[in-house]
């Protein structure tokens, strides 16, 4: 079953939001596979975003995402990493669709709420950053058969 990394972003602990987003993951119907509250470092912000090295924002987002704990996640389900970044909506909340959690929650691309891979590649690699394979649970879920035959 496919696996994305999601990341609560510091304004999201900060502002109380971290139930409200999660429930968007749970009521969809997808499945938590693993979960912690983190104080990113350096060395884990600039490997996050390694590839925006050498742009403009690359430097205030490492701060941003150094700046307070995060909560690292990764959901499973059917075509997971596609459907959580509709979830998200699109990098600035600003043109995001106003279902979508950047969208409903957020207004400027500069603290927009949450991290989601981009790619199954991406997924992997990010997984693997914050995650050893014994955190991660694979389980029978209550309600797993009322969402797909
Ligand atoms: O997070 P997402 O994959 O949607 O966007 P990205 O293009 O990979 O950029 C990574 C993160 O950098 C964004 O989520 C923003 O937090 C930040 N960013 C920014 O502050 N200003 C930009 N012009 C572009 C990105
Ligand atoms: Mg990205």
């Amino acid at each position: 079953m496919e696996r994305t990394f999601i990341m609560l972003k510091p304004d999201a602990v900060q502002r109380g939001l971290v139930g409200e987003i999660i429930s968007h993951f749970e009521k969809k119907g997808l499945k938590l596979a693993g979960m912690k509250l983190i104080q990113v470092n350096r060395t884990l912000a600039e490997a996050h975003y390694a590839e925006h090295q050498g742009k403009g924002f690359f430097e205030p987002t490492v701060m941003y995402i150094m700046s307070s704990p995060v909560v690292a996640m990764v959901w499973q389900g059917k075509n997971v990493v596609v459907l959580a970044r509709e979830l998200m909506g699109a990098t600035n909340p600003a043109n995001a669709n106003p279902g979508s959690i950047r969208g409903k929650y957020g207004m400027d691309i500069s603290r927009n709420i949450i991290h989601g891979s981009d790619s199954v590649t991406s997924a992997e690699r990010e997984i693997s950053l914050y995650f050893k394979s014994e955190e991660l649970i694979d389980y029978p879920k209550a309600g797993d058969e009322w969402l797909s035959e």
